[in-house]
């Protein structure tokens, strides 16, 4: 692999992010198959914000693969505060065999896989969520059997889900719309990075201020919460701006028949979007949230046990992926 860490969906090459899918694939097939691949290696997961399916996910998946996992709370490291992430990292790097972190500023993961000898997992920043992507486009190759040319389509606030959606969109060769409210677009560099992997891949990039352009006709309907944790104080505010980009049956009608619903959760139903979308039969949420369980298996085999999982050639790769 290109990088010893898993911290941007953007670090690695196109046929990189197709082999992870596929080698999740095989896990996912195979649950016990991989069972003493990291025997006796423990993962340090840092949490700074809360979560249920990263850690969850991280725990059990590590659990399968026969090593441990430590949930370090932001009370006990009060990274930065109490000690230098530096010094975390010097720490860690000689009692564990990789660390997965979920913090607020990108900057702490990057600074900690630079200091850290072992294998650095984002785990969710406020720029991004590469592992929730990988899940994303697991489930949407599982749904339609294909990705190459798919529509895409996210609806709500230009966050870090979004940003990892449309990186991961770029590498795989998909047309990825989103449509935000007027003010809450994603940054210029990462539309401007997607667009120029997308050139190289087939893919394509759409913003837009309206979501009904974006849904029309799309494969895939995604959203996400409008106000992200760490924005609480601005949660009232956003309820009004981003009324208009509710996902909701008449937003969903206009996406293709077959198209699907799919969500990071958690969900806040009745905002971004309606209990007859999520709960319908189109809703792939839960078997999304359970890939997240799969696929990063795939990422903490390929970076932990490093050599193990030779790389197949980019043709072979895009056939499979793309059968
Ligand atoms: N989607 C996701 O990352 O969920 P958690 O915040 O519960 O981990
Ligand atoms: N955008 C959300 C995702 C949660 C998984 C947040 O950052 O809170």
């Amino acid at each position: 692999m290109t990088s010893k860490d898993f911290l941007s969906i953007r670090d690695f090459s196109p046929s990189e992010i197709q082999y992870l899918l596929i080698l999740g694939r095989q896990v996912k097939a195979d649950p016990t198959g991989f069972s003493a691949s990291l025997r006796r290696e423990t993962l340090a997961m840092i949490f700074e914000k809360p979560s249920l399916r990263t850690r969850v996910t991280f725990d059990v998946g590590i659990q399968q693969l026969g090593g441990f996992s430590l949930y370090l709370s932001p009370a006990e490291i009060n990274l930065g505060k109490r000690e230098s992430v530096y010094d975390v990292a010097k720490n860690l790097e000689r009692m564990v065999q990789g660390i997965m972190i979920r913090t607020f500023d990108h900057d702490i993961v990057v600074q900690m896989a630079r200091c850290a000898s072992i294998p650095v997992i984002n785990g969710l920043t406020n720029y991004s969520h590469p592992c929730q992507a990988m899940a994303d486009f697991f489930t949407i190759w599982e749904a339609k059997g294909h990705l190459e040319g798919l529509k895409i389509a996210f609806i709500g606030d230009g966050n870090n889900v979004a940003r990892s959606l449309m990186f991961a969109g770029a590498q795989l060769g998909t047309n990825v719309w989103l449509a935000t409210p007027p003010g809450y677009e994603l940054d210029a560099e990462s539309v401007r990075w997607a667009r120029e992997r997308g050139a190289e891949t087939g893919g394509t990039c759409t913003v837009t201020n309206d979501p009904e352009e974006a849904a029309s006709d799309a494969d895939v309907i995604y959203t996400d919460v409008w106000a992200s944790m760490g924005q609480e104080t601005e949660a009232e505010k956003r309820k009004h701006v981003f009324l208009p980009y509710q996902v909701d049956a008449t937003l969903f009608r206009q996406a293709k028949r077959d198209a699907i619903f799919l969500h990071c959760l958690p969900a806040h139903r009745g905002d971004e979007v309606t209990n007859d979308v999520i709960d319908s039969p189109r809703s792939l949420v839960f078997q999304q949230a359970e890939n997240r369980l799969h696929s990063q298996k795939a990422i903490m085999l390929e970076l932990m046990k490093g050599e193990f999982i030779k790389l197949p050639g980019l043709v072979e790769l895009r056939e499979l992926v793309h059968a």
